[in-house]
């Protein structure tokens, strides 16, 4: 029996029979639905059939179910659950993600996981290892699109086995034909999924009907009550059959004779004397010790946490996948992966998440959307931002190449999250599908000419004016009598804005935010390109989202980018309204206007601020001027002739 199980269920005093349990392996099952198609009634029911709830709980729960009413006289087992959800959002329970439970024949882990961390957290770790999905239907409802959509992120996952759970069969009269359409239905859905196995059950996880024992009300039905199915279904771990995978998760240096690398077998085994590669630099090493706290060991499997030696010393450091040299993991900056996404705000192309891989976690951008699925229909459309809930397919680019299996090949080394940048919250599931060539044929050109030489012609050094603030703040305006006077000290300069970019280089985009946050990706590379030349850029762009201003802050040499925040007062910017679009968006002419039904995010960091004082555009500009010249960007005034007014 899997120690763990054997461990949580001794730990909470459980009355399940430990002995019988050994012959068959472990099962993980997770469950999918939501609490109104009765996941938590099922999960109590589960544990309440085997005996796991203790008498206390019991007694607290016959007497919430009567407070609460909702269940009639009988016991509700979704407040057991709830109950226990409760003490999770507290943070009083580790780990109570997961439920263990077993019976004479079996030991179970249920991947319980509400709302939307069941794709996240669990799914990209925990749950991409179940080996069965319960998909929990409601029998008066039948499939829903979130049925749909369950179905086809189990798909991804790549689990095989599925049961699908029609619940509620008391509230159709336990009705024949009811189940039997269902069952139709869902089997023509998931033809294309290629399940290994799909169990459909009739059930009533309230009644307890098909739970443990076959319901006498559903006599039409010939299939194993639900435990009963789940004890017998054969399943196979295939992680220690894989090649060898371990995240290095730190370097254990305690003192100069000793340098193990510890982290948790994702897959596969290894013994002393096999062969080691570092996937990222390609150098190879063989394994010397296996230490553990309870000494070494001659080999280690996927699951066990252990710190490994090498006979040489070579480069390793955290977040570097050790693998076996006879399968290597690929190595790539450019990948494609099906994306769930679970943030709250859209996912959009062209913007920098962090994404955690293994022991890794480093900046991606999607670069592309391929297309969306629609998981009614399983159709591939095209679209440009996901939603919360959605699912798609995406091309993303790292700044350095890192190590992964195609998640099909790897679950573990295959997954990643990513994580929003400034909430920090978890904000998709990415399961790679493969590495994109074209990064590694593309390769930089070694130009002869460096930035360098180009900045030793001028008499400045180049750097990115980066104005931003709502429409008609005077962006632009300061900006031109900025370039003016720049131009009339003989500097070299150009300035791009928002307008007239918007009618070249950008006019295939709008104000949607996905467009928003392309236009200023571009630019940036655009700015990029233009500080090698050595100009100072002027950057003129409403630019309201901090990620974005961030991203091309980060591409740019530290100091050649100047945040300049034209703070005007939003009631000033609705007075000036220069070009009559605030009235337009005020009356719901035009839509995603930048500070009616759009947000600006405020600069937390600007190295300029103007416009909090009514000064004139040529007040503003001597700040950016005197801003310039005491950071070295341009020579002093003195050099220059007296240029403050
Ligand atoms: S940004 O948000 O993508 O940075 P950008 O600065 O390029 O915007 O373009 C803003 C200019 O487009 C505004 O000055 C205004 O003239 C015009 N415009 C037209 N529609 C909108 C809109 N819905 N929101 C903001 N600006 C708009």
């Amino acid at each position: 029996m899997d120690q763990k199980v054997a461990t949580d269920i001794l730990a909470k005093g459980s009355p399940a029979i430990l002995s019988e349990t050994a012959a068959r392996p472990t099962l993980r099952f997770l469950t999918c639905g939501s609490v109104d198609d009765g996941k938590s009634t099922l999960i109590g029911r589960l544990l309440y059939e085997q005996q796991l709830i203790f008498d206390d709980q019991l007694a607290a729960l016959e007497r919430d179910s009567k407070k609460h009413g909702t269940a009639g006289p009988e016991i509700d087992f979704a407040l057991l659950v709830d109950g226990l959800e409760a003490e999770r959002e507290q943070g009083i329970t580790i780990d109570v993600a997961y439920r263990y439970f077993s019976t004479r024949k079996r030991s179970f882990i249920v991947a319980d996981t509400p709302g939307h961390e069941q794709y996240t957290r669990n799914m990209a770790t925990g749950a991409s290892n179940a080996d069965l999905a319960i998909l929990l239907v409601d029998a008066r409802k039948g499939l829903l699109t979130q049925t749909h959509r369950h179905a086809a992120i189990v798909w991804l996952l790549g689990i095989k086995h599925v049961v699908l759970a029609v619940n509620k069969i008391d509230l159709v009269d336990y009705d024949q034909s009811v189940f039997e359409n269902i069952v139709e239905s869902f089997t023509a859905f998931a033809a294309s999924f290629g399940f290994a196995s799909v169990a459909a059950i009739p059930l009533s996880a309230r009644y307890g009907e098909n739970i443990s024992e076959r319901s006498d009300r559903t006599p039409w039905y010939k299939g194993a009550p639900l435990i009963s199915y789940l004890e017998g279904v054969d399943v196979e771990d295939r992680r220690a059959a894989l090649p060898f995978r371990m995240p290095v998760q730190w370097v254990n240096r305690p003192h100069l004779d000793f340098r193990g690398f510890s982290g948790t077998i994702a897959s596969g085994t290894v013994r002393p004397g096999e062969k080691v590669i570092v996937s990222a630099s390609g150098k190879i090493s063989e394994i010397a010790r296996i230490v553990t706290a309870d000494g070494d060991l001659d080999s280690a499997s996927a699951g066990d946490a252990v710190t490994l030696t090498l006979t040489d010393e070579i480069d390793i450091s955290r977040g570097d996948l050790l693998a076996a040299p006879q399968a290597r993991p690929a190595v790539a900056d450019q990948f494609g992966a099906h994306i769930i996404w679970m943030g709250e705000q859209e996912m959009l192309p062209g913007r920098s998440y962090l994404m955690k891989a293994g022991a890794r976690t480093l900046p991606v951008t999607i670069t592309e959307l391929k297309h969306r699925l629609d998981v009614d229909s399983l159709a591939q459309n095209a679209a440009k931002t996901l939603a919360l809930n959605e699912v798609g397919f995406c091309n993303l680019a790292t700044h350095v190449p890192v190590a992964f299996d195609p998640y099909s090949e790897n679950p573990v080394t295959g997954s990643f999250i990513l994580i929003d940048r400034y909430t920090n919250a978890t904000v998709a599931a990415g399961l790679v599908a493969f590495a994109l060539r074209r990064a590694s044929n593309v390769h930089l050109q070694n130009l002869t000419v460096s930035k360098e030489a180009r900045v030793q012609l001028k008499q400045h050094h180049p750097c990115v004016l980066w104005f931003t603030g709502l429409s008609g703040a005077g962006k632009s305006t300061i900006a031109n009598v900025v370039e003016a006077r720049l131009n009339s000290f003989g500097m070299h300069t150009i300035l791009l804005d928002g307008d007239n970019v918007r009618h070249g280089l950008n006019k295939d985009l709008g104000f949607a935010t996905a467009d928003r946050v392309e236009n200023i990706r571009r630019i940036g590379e655009v700015a990029k390109l233009m500080t090698d030349a050595g100009l100072i850029v002027l950057c003129s762009f409403i630019s309201p989202f901090r990620a974005e201003r961030r991203l091309v802050r980060e591409t740019l040499p530290d100091g050649e980018f100047v945040e300049v925040f034209v703070d005007t007062p939003r009631e000033t910017c609705i007075a000036r309204d220069p070009k009559g679009l605030y009235k337009k968006a005020l009356a719901g002419e035009i839509k995603n206007f930048t500070g009616v039904d759009q947000p600006y995010e405020t600069p937390e960091a600007a190295e300029l601020i103007l416009g909090r004082d009514a000064e004139t555009p040529e007040q503003a500009s001597t700040k950016v001027l005197a801003y310039l010249a005491v950071r070295n960007l341009i020579p002093h005034f003195d050099e220059l002739g007296d240029w403050a007014i």
